[in-house]
């Protein structure tokens, strides 16, 4: 159980994501993403994911494998994502990894996708000695810490006191995802998809204080057991009122400074939450996670407002905290070490599976 040889995969959206570590160390992350092909819709389309993840799943396998430069005979476990997210898609790779451990007779551990992110910041590169810029030392990550899950498909603010033992969502959108309120809101705008690095590059020298839009669910009361949850759909009808209005009155919609004013809203809420949860449980370390942290407002906000309350703040590699297998592997691995057993080839997918 020492190092294991971990291949995990990741089916729970649109990324066919096939990663390999060795313990905490990274050896291979390969991603094929169906992306393009729900740009014209607007956003993914669940048919359409599952039907990508069957026909990259493979490919993905055999490159994942090449990349890491170990064969399938020396793999020993296999962890995937069995949930939460699109059923479908996550019965695919459910299907593929079982496939996988029945064929080379290896253990197969079934692994929470929010959990996963988080498991993203145990890895280091092969070769990395140590890392200046991180508290990780050796795959060991310091507890307790809030993360902060923001991607197209979730929004979620996470205690985590132990990675494998004890994980608690504080709180979770209830309607929109962030990264669905930046496609969404981007689409309004007439901008193409997906629209957070379009609301990024369209914010570049707007005033996000031009408009004040609402920022959702930002005052609860201190014992509110949803305090820590999040929405945006309301922002997302607010922009829209905006922008129709301006354009009733013949008047020109001023597409950066909405751009920025819109970013704010979300980063300002998101940063706010989650630096809170960070001072009522005493927690002095912040860890972000998902496709939004590509966001330049959202890293910038994060490292002011989080040195300003002596919070340390963990972003992983980008690569890491979009959605792939490698930390899904991460998880695997850390789940060995930490002694627990296998899932058994019982599980199914399941798309609303809690932390
Ligand atoms: O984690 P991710 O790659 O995958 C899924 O959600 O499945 O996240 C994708 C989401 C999309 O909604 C996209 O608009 C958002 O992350 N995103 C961003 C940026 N880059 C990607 N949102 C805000 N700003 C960005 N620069
Ligand atoms: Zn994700």
């Amino acid at each position: 159980t020492d190092n294991p040889l971990v291949l995990g995969i990741e089916t729970s959206c649109d990324e066919t994501g096939v990663g390999i570590v060795r313990g905490a160390t990274l050896l291979s992350n390969t991603i094929a993403s169906s992306m393009d092909e729900h740009a014209r819709y607007g956003g993914v389309v669940p048919e359409v994911a599952a039907r990508a993840h069957l026909e990259a799943m493979t490919p993905a396998i055999t490159s994942a494998l090449a990349d890491a430069g170990v064969t399938l005979d020396e793999i020993d476990a296999i962890a995937v994502t069995s949930g939460p997210g699109l059923a479908g898609a996550l019965m695919v790779g459910v299907g593929a990894a079982k496939a996988l451990a029945l064929a080379i007779e290896k253990p197969i551990y079934a692994v929470n996708h929010l959990v996963g992110h988080v498991g993203a910041d145990v890895l280091r590169a092969p070769q990395q000695e140590s890392d200046e810029s991180s508290e990780v030392d050796g795959g060991r990550i310091q507890y307790p810490t809030i993360a902060l899950l923001v991607s197209g498909g979730h929004t979620s603010l996470l205690l985590v006191r132990d990675l494998v033992s004890d994980v608690e969502l504080l709180g979770e959108t209830i309607d929109d995802a962030a990264g669905e309120a930046f496609d969404k809101v981007a689409r309004l705008l007439g901008l193409p998809y997906p629209g957070g690095p379009e609301i990024d590059r369209a914010a570049v020298g707007g005033n996000p204080k031009a408009i004040r839009f609402p920022r959702g669910l930002s005052l609860p009361k201190d014992h509110d057991a949803h305090r820590y949850d999040f929405s945006f759909s309301g922002l997302k009808t607010a922009v829209a009122r905006w922008v129709e209005k301006k354009q009733d009155a013949g008047e020109e919609v001023p597409l950066a400074d909405v751009a920025a004013s819109f970013r704010e809203a979300v980063v300002d809420v998101l940063i706010t939450k989650a630096l809170a949860a960070c001072a009522e449980y005493g927690v002095p370390r912040l860890l972000l996670g998902g496709g939004v942290v590509a966001n330049a407002r959202v890293r910038e906000v994060a490292a002011v407002r989080a040195e300003a309350a002596g919070v340390a703040l963990r972003i992983p590699p980008l690569s890491l905290c979009t959605d792939n297998g490698a930390m899904i592997a991460a998880l695997g691995a850390q789940l060995i070490m930490a002694g627990h057993g296998p899932s058994g080839l019982g599980f199914g997918a399941d798309s609303t599976l809690p932390v």
